[in-house]
């Protein structure tokens, strides 16, 4: 007997309300991005709101109405930092172009599995015409490139060190245990944690100094890889950064392709892009990229300055065969959806770790068919001129020392007068960006650069208006005096 009357009235309930709450989503999304520079930035539920929410995870045994959850629903997602705040210039903000809201929803409402050709065929074909056009950008070349789409900077990194491990140390553990890496003291967190997932000891991991713009020295590294050599160890692997999270720095690529493949043998070049690479749609700053071309691997994420929703990021390869090397896997029961091995028309299946995965480069192609790249390069080339702007505020201030220079987007900077010692400058630093977030001035957070406390900006969002950033330099400043006269 069939028992499913209950469950098939409660579908037609649900699909014949799909419209309506689709629409009432939509108009509130709308209604919320036209006043969002009123919005508050920040927003953390204290102990006892998280507590109350926690209480409403649990599902209950009896169907609710969607109008009802999805007030619960807003209330819950009150309680969070608008990442697509104009002024939220913490981290790297997510200012994802409104545009976004329909590629999800058109991705989820087809769903591919676009693990495999078979599944996937023309959202795998889009993807990977995207993929061979965004590595004809950085200049890696285009017979030989490829990657695929990932959740982000994160598992980009993983694939592109998975690579570089598995292509220059082999399967044997006693080979991989002599490996060593060449990372700057400003890479990214994820490379750490990549190498860790891949097995490597923090020993294994050498942090070259930077020079005064935060950009890897080149001598340095040289002199650290000749001293392994002399250890009997393996170097095998540079990372080097295309927009470093705390200063949007790019390393000297150039200089390290040359040292990595004066080596015997050569050594893998992974460049971690995530921030830094979209910086090749920009239409006047695309030549501060022209050395990505000497990356083996690279990052690139959609969802920081592509302005895509959260999960959209490309691992980069100059070698697409290394990828299959990596992650290819065969059983019994994916054989109806046999490899062709062509590569153009690949299971990325076998190109990363996932065997699920979403149709992710169908949300970027959407925004990019959409907008078109005149006003993609616009809307990163607006970035630049935010950061700069906040630097020329600043210089002309007292009391405002420039860290880092307005560079991609990212300016670092601090508060410092006389008569208090480093460190009660430090804690000023800091109460300054505190007291702005808490009356929703700007929440420009803070970083150590050098040992010191700086106020950081990363100001990518292209509804910014210049005389929003003065204003934001302004109420900075008052802030800080004020505190500095106590
Ligand atoms: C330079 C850089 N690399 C990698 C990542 C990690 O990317 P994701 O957060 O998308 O995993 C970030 C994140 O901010 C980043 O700034």
């Amino acid at each position: 007997m069939d028992n499913r009357r209950g469950y098939l009235d409660l579908l037609e309930e649900i699909l014949s309300n799909i419209p309506s709450t689709a629409q009432s989503i939509a108009n509130s999304f709308v209604a919320e991005h036209r006043r969002l520079e009123s919005c508050p930035i920040v927003t953390i539920a204290s102990y006892d709101e998280a507590a109350l929410i926690r209480s409403q995870a649990k599902p209950q045994m009896d169907s609710r109405s969607i109008k009802e959850v999805l007030e619960q629903a807003n209330g819950i997602f009150s309680n969070r930092i608008f990442n697509n705040h104009p002024r939220f210039f913490g981290f790297i903000p997510s200012p994802t172009h409104p545009l976004t809201l329909l590629g999800d929803l058109l991705l989820a409402s087809k769903n591919p599995h676009a693990g495999s050709w078979f599944q996937s065929s023309g959202p795998s074909a889009i993807e990977t015409g995207l993929i061979r056009w965004l590595a004809e950008l950085a200049g890696l070349p285009a017979d030989t490139a490829g990657g695929l789409f990932v959740s982000g900077g994160s598992m980009a990194n993983l694939v592109g060190l998975q690579t570089a491990r598995d292509q220059m140390l082999g399967e044997e553990w006693e080979q991989r245990a002599r490996g060593t890496i060449y990372v700057s003291q400003q890479t990214h967190s994820s490379i750490s944690k990549g190498l860790r997932i891949l097995g490597f000891s923090n020993k294994q991991v050498r942090k070259i100094k930077c020079d005064e713009n935060f950009q890897m020295d080149c001598s340095d590294l040289e002199r650290t890889i000749e001293q392994d050599k002399e250890a009997g160890l393996m170097p095998f692997l540079i990372v080097a950064s295309c927009g470093t999270t705390n200063t949007s720095s790019i390393d000297p690529i150039s200089n390290i392709h040359t040292i990595a493949k004066a080596q015997v043998p050569p050594l893998w070049v992974h460049v971690d892009g995530a921030f830094g690479a979209s910086v090749l749609l920009s239409k006047s700053h695309a030549h501060l990229l022209k050395d990505l071309k000497h990356a083996d691997s690279m990052s690139w994420d959609a969802h920081k300055w592509l302005f895509q929703t959260y999960g959209c990021g490309m691992a980069l390869l100059r070698d697409r065969r290394h990828l299959l090397q990596s992650f290819a896997t065969g059983a019994e029961y994916t054989r109806d959806a046999v490899d062709s091995g062509d590569f153009e028309s690949p299971n990325f299946w076998n190109f990363g770790p996932e065997l699920t995965r979403p149709a992710r480069g169908m949300r970027l192609w959407f925004s990019l068919q959409v907008l078109g790249l005149d006003a993609v390069g616009e809307m990163i080339d607006h970035g630049f001129l935010l950061a700069e702007t906040v630097e020329g505020e600043l210089r002309k201030l007292d009391g405002w020392k420039i860290v880092s220079n307005a560079k991609m987007g990212i300016v670092c900077f601090r508060y410092e007068g006389t008569g208090k010692s480093v460190e009660e400058w430090d804690e000023l630093n800091a109460k300054v960006s505190g007291i702005c977030i808490r009356e929703n001035k700007s929440a420009a957070l803070t970083t150590k650069l050098d040992g010191r406390t700086v106020i950081r900006i990363c100001a990518i969002h292209p509804e910014m208006s210049v005389e929003g950033m003065k204003e934001v330099v302004r109420s900075l400043d008052e802030v800080a005096r004020e505190l500095a006269a106590i």
